[in-house]
């Protein structure tokens, strides 16, 4: 194994572990969740288009801006991205999405791929687990990704959801309770 994945492996346990101990306090930071979607699209582009495929981002007016830690959502947000990019076949679109959902504000990923089996999206929130274990061997990766960002979105007080998407494709819904949007939002900028 090269030194380069060897190193993204220790560095994803390393994440999953700091996370999970909540050992670190939450730094919390007013956020435009509009910009904190742009720059997470930027990051991921060039990766992206390795794999051929396009990043694109869907922003409204008037975006909240939220109480969060950026670090850990970034590292959150950023699993469900790679996720998304790693099973979308190459000719195909991720979409991210921030808004206003029925319980709270809600970060959209949206792929092209297979999405999760509904049967297994519970297991796969566990620690190393990776669902259909030939395809995700063929992807690379140890079963970590979700467990991070579904325990980033616990200790914001929120949840995280994968489904498949009626008619296909994949989402992960990364979910902040109302109680994290700020007084002072976009709109009211
Ligand atoms: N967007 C997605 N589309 C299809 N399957 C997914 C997606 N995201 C996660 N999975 C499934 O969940 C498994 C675990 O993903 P993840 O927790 O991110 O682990 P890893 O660290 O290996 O990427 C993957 O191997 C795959 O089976
Ligand atoms: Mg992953």
């Amino acid at each position: 194994m090269c030194p380069a994945i060897l190193l993204g492996l220790i560095n994803s346990v390393i994440h999953f572990v700091r996370v999970d101990s909540g050992a670190d306090p939450l730094h919390e930071v007013e956020t435009s969740l509009g910009d904190f979607l742009t720059d997470m699209a930027r990051a991921a582009t060039p990766s992206a288009m390795r794999a051929g495929v396009e990043i694109r981002t869907h922003l409204a007016e008037g975006l909240p801006r939220a109480r969060v830690d950026v670090r850990l959502l970034a590292e959150a947000v950023g699993k469900l991205i790679d996720n998304a990019v790693k099973f979308t076949p190459s000719g195909g679109e991720v979409r991210l999405w921030v808004g206003y959902a029925r319980e709270g504000l809600e970060i959209r990923v949206e792929d092209d791929g297979p999405g999760v089996d509904p049967a297994v999206a519970e297991q796969l929130m566990k620690p190393f687990s990776l669902g259909d274990e030939s395809y995700a061997r063929s992807h690379g990766g140890m079963g970590l990704g979700l467990p991070t960002a579904l325990r980033v979105m616990e200790r914001h007080g929120g949840r995280l959801i994968v489904e498949r998407r009626e008619g296909g494709g994949g989402v992960a819904r990364a979910i902040l309770p109302m109680e994290r949007l700020s007084p002072s939002t976009e709109s009211a900028a």
